[in-house]
């Protein structure tokens, strides 16, 4: 640890509105030179907010914020760049088209005289990279990048504008499990080299590992900040939670397996993407499918919801499945989506529009069911999950991520599904809200629906399928169930096609 940390930067009595919703108050912090500052707490306890006031997205409504000991006030994140506060976004913000050269220089191109001079440019964007250890071609188009590359490009851009002090926001929750410890380490290096670092996570273990200090929020306000070295996992949980979880897990009982299934796969495949895909699935049986980013999990499941065209047998309780997605939902298939940005949400929209769409036909079929009854129902789901939110009139992108992605959890439960595909469904989503989704999931599966996993999160997996197929390059290499289920006999098989 560095021992020189200066403080760079201090919040007093700082605190955020959003209309009537109070989304910060009464915050003090300081945030030093060399240090790696973490912020924990539940979806919507108010992390990103100030990760965005920091960095000029938000102005506060209240209170001062310091740099260098002066008060700063900042209209916009350019001029809290002017001054090296830089956020790496939890949706990333590049420009996909566009080089890695003109990402990391944009704005910042050497010249002479009045022209851009390309060659020094790029020497300069080398140098950077060399400087920090961070190679990747400088001509290859961003959008052609994975999102560990992505994200170097995006820290190679803040530190090519001599950013102080780096805001990251979930860098993990999108990243392939193997990859965490290189990002971390990365983290590590940023403060060694003298920057300051925020970082936002619901990893607890991240935290415990990368921090030096922790603050932790709960409904806007702060409880405490300390040295991440006088926490543990179970100090955090309740300082974030404000109460002791027990075991994290349900438990879900055995499926009956002699009952017929409710979605049998025969020899799925799409050429290229997935091959020879067969399985079963029971009543009230919770399956996973476990495997690498890029082994194919997500595809063969967008396969069976109809998303995509694939050939083979999809039976639901015995009747082949119709082609189109319509068919499929009407079939009693619900899939929460691993992207919720891309494919899930209408973020401009409300949130009960976003819950009740896909089952507004249903629902006002008998003359125009009332409206009541539709909001009841949309509340109901919601409430099962936990979501934090202040009306349902209110767009699905005035609500913190993890609780947008609540949405799509409260969606799909609400149609009553046979068949619940789940993608990521815990990805930005905190402990506690975590386990509500965990106790649904083993409600469906009670109530002797079926439930298709997909998770990055070995632990998720452990904990909630009774059945599990591991996926490599396509193809379905493994059946692990009961005593063979084990961390280890999973992660051999997911890497043995690799
Ligand atoms: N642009 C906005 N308009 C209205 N309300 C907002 C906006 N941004 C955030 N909020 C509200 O402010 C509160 C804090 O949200 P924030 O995004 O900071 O939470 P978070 O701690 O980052 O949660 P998560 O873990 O889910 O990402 C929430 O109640 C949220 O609904
Ligand atoms: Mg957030």
């Amino acid at each position: 640890m560095a021992s020189d940390a200066e403080t760079l930067l201090t919040l007093s009595g700082v605190g955020k509105s959003f209309g009537g919703t109070v989304a910060l108050q009464g915050i003090d912090l300081a945030v030093q030179t060399g240090r790696v500052h973490a912020f924990v707490g539940e979806n919507g306890a108010g992390k990103s907010t100030l990760g965005k006031l920091i960095v000029g997205v938000h102005e506060p409504s209240a209170g001062a914020i310091t740099l260098d000991n002066t008060p700063v006030h900042f209209a916009s994140p350019a001029q809290a760049l002017e001054r090296g506060l830089v956020a790496i976004s939890q949706e990333l913000s590049l420009m996909p088209q566009r080089s890695v050269l003109d990402n990391i220089a944009l704005g910042r191109e050497m010249t002479r005289g009045p022209f851009v001079d390309d060659r020094a440019t790029r020497a300069h964007v080398q140098a950077l990279m060399d400087r920090h250890d961070m190679q990747i071609a400088l001509d290859a188009r961003v959008g052609d990048l994975s999102v560990v590359e992505r994200q170097k490009v995006e820290i190679l851009r803040a530190l090519g504008r001599d950013a102080r002090l780096i805001v990251f926001d979930e860098p993990t929750a999108r990243l392939p499990s193997d990859q965490v410890a290189p990002l971390l380490a990365l983290v590590r290096s940023l403060a060694a080299a003298g920057k300051a670092v925020i970082y936002v996570s619901h990893f607890l273990d991240e935290i415990l590992e990368v921090s030096d200090t922790v603050t932790i929020l709960r409904n806007g306000e702060h409880i405490r900040t300390g040295p991440t070295a006088r926490e543990t996992r179970e100090t955090l949980v309740e300082g974030v939670t404000g109460r002791v979880l027990g075991d994290q897990y349900p438990d879900i009982a055995p499926p009956d397996r002699a009952a017929a299934p409710v979605l049998s796969v025969t020899g799925l495949a799409r050429r290229g993407v997935f091959s020879d895909v067969s399985f079963d699935i029971r009543p009230g049986e919770v399956l996973g499918l476990a495997g690498l980013v890029g082994s194919g999990r997500s595809e063969i499941a967008r396969a069976i919801l109809g998303a995509d065209p694939a050939e083979g047998d999809i039976r639901l309780n015995g009747a082949l499945a119709g082609a189109s997605i319509a068919d499929r939902l009407a079939g009693g298939i619900a899939m929460i989506p691993e992207s919720r940005r891309d494919d899930g949400l209408m973020m401009g929209r409300p949130i009960f529009e976003n819950v009740a769409l896909p089952h507004l036909r249903q629902l006002s079929g008998a003359l125009g069911l009332n409206r009541r009854q539709e909001r009841d129902e949309v509340t109901r789901a919601c409430a099962a999950t936990e979501m934090k939110y202040a009306a349902l009139d209110d767009p699905a992108e005035a609500l913190s991520g993890g609780n947008q992605q609540k949405i799509l959890f409260a969606r799909a439960a609400m149609g009553d599904p046979v068949l619940l595909i789940a993608d990521e469904p815990t990805r930005g989503v905190d402990v506690g809200a975590k386990q509500s989704i965990y106790n649904q999931i083993a409600t469906l599966a009670a109530s002797g629906k079926a439930v298709l996993l997909i998770s990055s999160e070995i632990e998720e997996i452990m904990g909630l399928c009774h059945r599990v197929l591991v996926v490599s390059r396509g193809r379905i290499v493994g059946e692990l169930a009961d005593t063979a289920l084990t961390e280890n006999a999973l992660m051999t098989a997911a890497f043995s096609g690799t």
